[in-house]
C-alpha cells in the first residue's frame, strides 16, 4: 500500500462513479473505476462474464483489479463495484490501507433511494436481474455491515444533489 487513495464503497445506484469523477476532478487526481478496469483488462463486460464464467470468477479479477489499484503510487480517487467488500480478502485490504492514510468514504443509501434511480440502469448490473427492489433490499442487508466495518468515513447520500455529495465527501476527508 503506497499512496493515500481515496476509495468509494457503497451499493450499486450510491454514486460511487459520478461522484468519484468529480472529486478527482477537484482533487487534480486520476479516477479509476475498478468495474471498468476489469471489463477492460478482459475485453467483455461484467455480464458477459457473469454469464460465462460465474460471479466467482468475476470476484477473483475484481479482487486483482483491487490489489493493483491500490499498489499504485500515485493518489487516486478509487471506485469500487458494489460487491467489493464481499471479499474478506479485499476487506484486509482496505482496512490495512486505511490504517496508513487511504480514505475508505461509503456512500449509504436507503434502498428507496437507489431503486428509483436505477429502475433505469439495472440492465447492466447481472446482480439485479428480476425484481430489483428485492434484490437491492437483500444486498443491503447482507452488506451494510461489511460496508461500515471498512469505512473511515459515511456520506449520507439520501436527497442530495450531486454537487452536495462531492462538497461532504471533500469535507469528510479533508478533516482527517
Ligand atoms: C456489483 C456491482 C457492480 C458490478 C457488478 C456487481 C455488486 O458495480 O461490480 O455488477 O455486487 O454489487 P456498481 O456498484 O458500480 O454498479
Amino acid at each position: 500500500m503506497s499512496a493515500d487513495h481515496l476509495v468509494l464503497v457503497g451499493l450499486m445506484g450510491s454514486g460511487k462513479s459520478s461522484v468519484g469523477r468529480r472529486v478527482a476532478d477537484a482533487l487534480g487526481r486520476p479516477f479509476v473505476d475498478t468495474d471498468q478496469r476489469v471489463e477492460r483488462r478482459e475485453g467483455r463486460t461484467i455480464r458477459d462474464i457473469f454469464a460465462t464464467d460465474g460471479e466467482a470468477v468475476f470476484r477473483d479479477i475484481e479482487s486483482s483489479v483491487l490489489v493493483d489499484v491500490l499498489s499504485s503510487t500515485e493518489p487516486a480517487v478509487i471506485a469500487t463495484g458494489g460487491g467489493i467488500v464481499t471479499r474478506s480478502d479485499n476487506r484486509d485490504l482496505l482496512a490495512e490501507g486505511r490504517d496508513s492514510g487511504v480514505h475508505v468514504v461509503w456512500l449509504r443509501a436507503t434502498v428507496d433511494t437507489l431503486a428509483a434511480r436505477l429502475a433505469a440502469g439495472a440492465s447492466r448490473r447481472p446482480l439485479l436481474d428480476g425484481d430489483v427492489r428485492g434484490r437491492l433490499t437483500e444486498l443491503d442487508e447482507r452488506r451494510r455491515d461489511l460496508y461500515g466495518a471498512v469505512a473511515s468515513e459515511v456520506v449520507d447520500v439520501d436527497d442530495r444533489t450531486l454537487d452536495d455529495v462531492v462538497s461532504a465527501v471533500l469535507a469528510a476527508t479533508e478533516s482527517r
